[in-house]
């Protein structure tokens, strides 16, 4: 897919723009241009390859602007040049664009478009070359914009500077398009990514919106009228590296979650139309019959929710590994696979050595990943970022649950257009973060929980399901900060061996939605019960009614799903993990023996 950045600002906004098209590179970057408006006339800088020849394009041109659309193309219509590289300019408009327009000959012949006006082999410049004529017609853009998105068959998002105007009109359908607000300024990206550091709000355009966006108010208008949109906070960059009210860094990450989980499903999915948009690429995912992932630590965890996921909701085979292992396994690589690699950091080695052994064996490559200019980001065929922000703290928290969230959504779009689809985990995908928002209001509870734990020498996790690597993460998270003895196990296995670790008191947090799993999960804590072992059971309102009995401490969460689960039951772990390590002091955002990116072997 390509990406869209534009601004309509108070000052030249040249460099903002720039580093928007940086922060969307990873989109596709075969070439890249930008185009302002200025005394009434169109200027503009386009070139091939990365950004940084745009931007010295831009530089020898000494391009400056106020009002200025730029584009990064990933190629679909036309192989990568000048000639067909966004913006496209006519008499009375520019266009950039994103998505691809299905009935363009159709729209050729139906406005009756003149074939030597069409420069380019683009499904854009005919666009572009109607809403020219639409402008002439209607002499005002949001009514030239309504009419020809009436005519429009396929996906697009559009953002337009039209001559006589300081604004940016934009419109989307099956293509995302956000809207960022600052001092002095308004934008438009067709990623969070791309909007400026100093972004302040952000609206999520919906389907078939139409924008008018200048230096100082946005308008938005559905088909008949303006109307207003929901505002979210944007965080800068800036704010992540600084601990404001919290204590320690990752008490701030825990409790940024509502907010870094929202952003990164919404980066890629539609509310509205209950649609996941994944930026484009020539490879269809459901041409393969195998997925191999890895990862290392947390990052791993979230490979393991994956595989559960990916198991039940799709036909594909899919196999997980720590990478620090299968960089050094004879493995058999068959064609019909694509790879998969999770960092947060994007720089582990282990991880890294794992993508290049992919691409030595000719598989396409994915890397979710949390910073993108990181090699393993740049080394891969496709990025999936997770929107989590700079993550400070040592233990992982909120990467995490925006890789699950990434994941979740990467296992929707395979499902997409299939019979399987299932609207509820759809729904709920949508609306976790408020239950995220619950469970943190539920901290002193976690408190009391990790209060108790201060004395115990050996603490264990439980759960089944996708719910086993939930118990791996809140263990190694507790081992992670605290330094203490804490072992997640599988809840069946207990009895294979751990079960003779569990004497009078050893306290056993038991992760249990109350779904399918629930009643084995019953017989593994009376197992415990029956030793003496101390149950603390993280669980919802139906699990809760069957256990009070056996608990010697319950927190009730939001009911969910197997989609969202694994989600909502990381914030519980995450905290009592932190907790613990506040009562017994140790240095909770820099752990002994630890690193934040492990870049050796
Ligand atoms: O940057 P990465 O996600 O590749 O890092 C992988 C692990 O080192 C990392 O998840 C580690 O396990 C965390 N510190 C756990 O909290």
């Amino acid at each position: 897919m390509c990406g869209i950045v534009g601004i309509a600002s108070k000052n030249n906004c040249i460099d903002n723009i720039l580093s928007g098209l940086y922060s969307l590179e990873y989109r596709g970057y075969d070439s890249s241009g930008l185009a302002t408006i200025k005394n009434n006339h169109f200027e503009y800088s386009k070139n091939i390859g990365k950004i940084s020849n745009l931007q010295k394009s831009v530089k020898n041109n000494k391009l400056t602007g106020n009002v200025v659309i730029a584009h990064t193309r990933w190629a679909t219509h036309g192989k990568p040049s000048i000639k067909n590289c966004h913006p496209f300019i006519k008499d009375n408009c520019v266009l950039v664009h994103n998505g691809i327009i299905e009935n363009y000959t159709d729209l050729i012949n139906y406005y009756s478009i003149k074939q030597k006006n069409i420069k380019s082999d683009t499904d854009t410049e005919i666009i572009a070359e109607i809403y020219n004529k639409l402008l002439n017609e209607f002499n005002n853009p949001i009514e030239a914009i309504k009419n020809l998105n009436k005519k429009i068959v396929g996906s697009f998002s559009f953002a337009f500077l039209v001559h006589g105007s300081k604004s940016i009109y934009v419109t989307r359908r099956g293509s995302p398009l956000v809207l960022g607000s600052g001092e002095g300024f308004n934008a438009v990206s067709s990623d969070v990514l791309g909007l400026p550091d100093n972004t302040k709000e952000i609206i999520f355009l919906e389907e078939n919106d139409i924008a008018e966006v200048n230096d100082s108010s946005i308008l938005i208008y559905d088909k008949n009228q303006i109307i207003k949109r929901e505002k979210h906070k944007f965080i800068p960059k800036k704010e992540f590296k600084v601990k404001g009210n919290y204590k320690h860094f990752m008490e701030k990450e825990i409790f940024h979650q509502p907010i870094s989980i929202e952003d990164t499903i919404l980066n890629f999915a539609d509310k509205k139309r209950k649609v996941v948009y994944l930026p484009k690429t020539n490879i269809k995912f459901n041409e393969f019959s195998n997925i191999i992932i890895v990862a290392c630590g947390t990052a791993y965890h979230s490979c393991m929710v994956a595989k559960y996921w990916i198991e039940e909701m799709t036909d594909f085979n899919v196999s997980i590994d720590i990478a620090s292992e299968y960089r050094y396994r004879k493995n058999k690589v068959n064609k019909n696979s694509f790879g998969i690699v999770v960092s947060q950091s994007g720089e582990t080695m282990d991880t890294l050595k794992c993508l290049n052994k992919f691409k030595k064996n000719n598989i396409f490559t994915i890397s979710i990943v949390n910073v993108l200019n990181s090699s393993i980001a740049r080394l891969s065929d496709f990025i999936l970022p997770t929107l989590a922000g700079p993550e400070i703290g040592v233990a992982s928290t909120k990467a995490f649950t925006s890789q699950l969230s990434v994941l979740a959504l990467f296992v929707l779009n395979l499902q997409q257009g299939s019979k399987n689809i299932n609207k509820i985990f759809f729904n709920s995908i949508f609306s976790i973060h408020k239950s995220v928002k619950e469970i943190l209001k539920k901290e002193n509870e976690f408190k009391k929980i990790a209060k108790k734990l201060v004395d115990t020498k050996s603490i264990f996790y439980i759960g089944r399901g996708a719910m086993y690597p939930i118990a791996l993460e809140g263990a190694l998270k507790l081992k992670e900060i605290t330094y203490k003895h804490c072992e997640g196990y599988a809840a069946g296995e207990l009895k294979h061996g751990p079960l003779a670790l569990i004497e009078n008191n050893i306290p056993v947090i038991v992760l249990a939605p109350f779904d399918e799993n629930y009643s084995k999960l019953l017989s593994n804590i009376q197992e415990v019960k029956a030793r003496g072992g101390r149950i603390i059971m993280i669980t919802d309102r139906d699990g809760a009614k069957k256990v009070k009995k056996y608990c010697d401490q319950i927190v009730i969460i939001p009911k969910t799903n197997f989609l969202t689960s694994p989600i909502l039951y990381s914030i519980p772990v995450q905290l009592i993990a932190y907790y613990l390590a506040v009562f017994l002091g140790t240095d909770v955002d820099q752990p002994r023996n630890l690193a934040k990116s492990v870049t050796v072997e």
